[in-house]
């Protein structure tokens, strides 16, 4: 039986010492303050904002969400970026994503000030972890690599293969991993939709990250045994047994890759508690460097 790689016991522990942290900030005068900005009615992103918001009540961060219709202009995004930018009560500012179609998303994050920039998406931060100078860290990858040293499973001198290569995921872990630095140090491979034979590189590997957005990209045939596999994939599957008529799996088909891996993560209770997580850990970062 692989040991599980359980993101919400991990959690768990990281927000008792935020917890400390806040408090100790708050002695000095200062509550962290983290402002949210959603743009439509997406239903998986109000569910995550909504644990964003549960997450910084655990905490005592102070949180506020500014929703917006789907059709609201982009001006209105940029003008509330500006406010919470010369706000010094705000440390940290999210957009929620996906924005709407008629959104220019890179415009939008490079609104915001780099300093308050808590997502790690502004090109400034994803440029300083390009060169081994990071600031914030992205969330997910941050998460997933935190997971990967507290379960006992230090990247370092691994062969660490990546399958998916978005901005939000694939990319960043890939460069949180390679950094010449404790906690990292791996050999990274990435695999992608160009790449001819996915299962020739991930048979190779000592740890998978799976982060394709399809559910069972990873077969039982694909990895080596005493494998570890992070599977950062939420996927909606029908499924009639289950009240809400669908129930989530990840990228990895699970039943299968199990008893070949050393650890593996579950979905769901794997990587998603995390991301919010290293959110609530970027936020306490952003507001105690204010009175450093
Ligand atoms: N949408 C999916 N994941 C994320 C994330 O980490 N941050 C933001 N802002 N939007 C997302």
């Amino acid at each position: 039986m692989a040991e599980l790689i359980r993101g919400k016991d991990i959690k768990k522990k990281i927000e008792e010492e935020l917890k400390v942290e806040v408090e100790e900030l708050k002695a000095k005068g200062v509550t962290p303050g983290l402002r949210v900005i959603l743009v439509g009615d997406d239903p998986a992103s109000h569910v995550y904002v909504r644990n964003k918001g549960k997450a910084c009540e655990r905490l005592g961060i102070v949180e506020d969400t500014i929703e917006l219709p789907a059709d609201a202009p982009e001006e209105k995004v940029l003008e509330l970026i500006e406010e919470f930018n010369n706000d010094p009560a705000v440390h940290g500012i999210l957009v929620q994503l996906p924005l709407p179609k008629h959104m220019n998303e890179t415009k939008i994050l490079y609104a915001i000030d780099p300093m308050k920039d808590v997502d790690g998406f502004h090109p400034v931060n994803v440029g300083r972890l390009m060169i081994g100078d990071p600031d914030f860290l992205p969330c997910t990858p941050a998460g997933i690599q935190q997971m990967l040293i507290r379960s006992g499973n230090d990247p370092a001198g691994k062969h660490v293969v990546i399958v998916g290569r978005s901005n939000i995921v694939g990319k960043p872990i890939m460069n949180i991993l390679m950094q010449k630095k404790e906690g990292a140090n791996a050999t990274v491979t990435i695999c992608h939709t160009g790449t001819d034979d996915v299962a020739k590189y991930t048979k190779k590997a000592d740890i998978i990250i799976a982060a394709t957005g399809w559910p069972g990209t990873i077969t039982g045939d694909m990895v080596k045994e005493g494998v570890v596999v992070i599977d950062v994939g939420v996927n909606r599957i029908d499924d009639d047994t289950r009240e809400k008529g669908y129930r989530l799996v990840g990228d990895v088909a699970f039943d299968e890759v199990e008893p070949k891996a050393k650890a593996i993560s579950p979905v769901p209770g794997g990587v998603g508690p995390m991301t919010i997580t290293m959110l609530m850990k970027n936020t306490v970062r952003a507001a105690k460097r204010t009175i450093e």
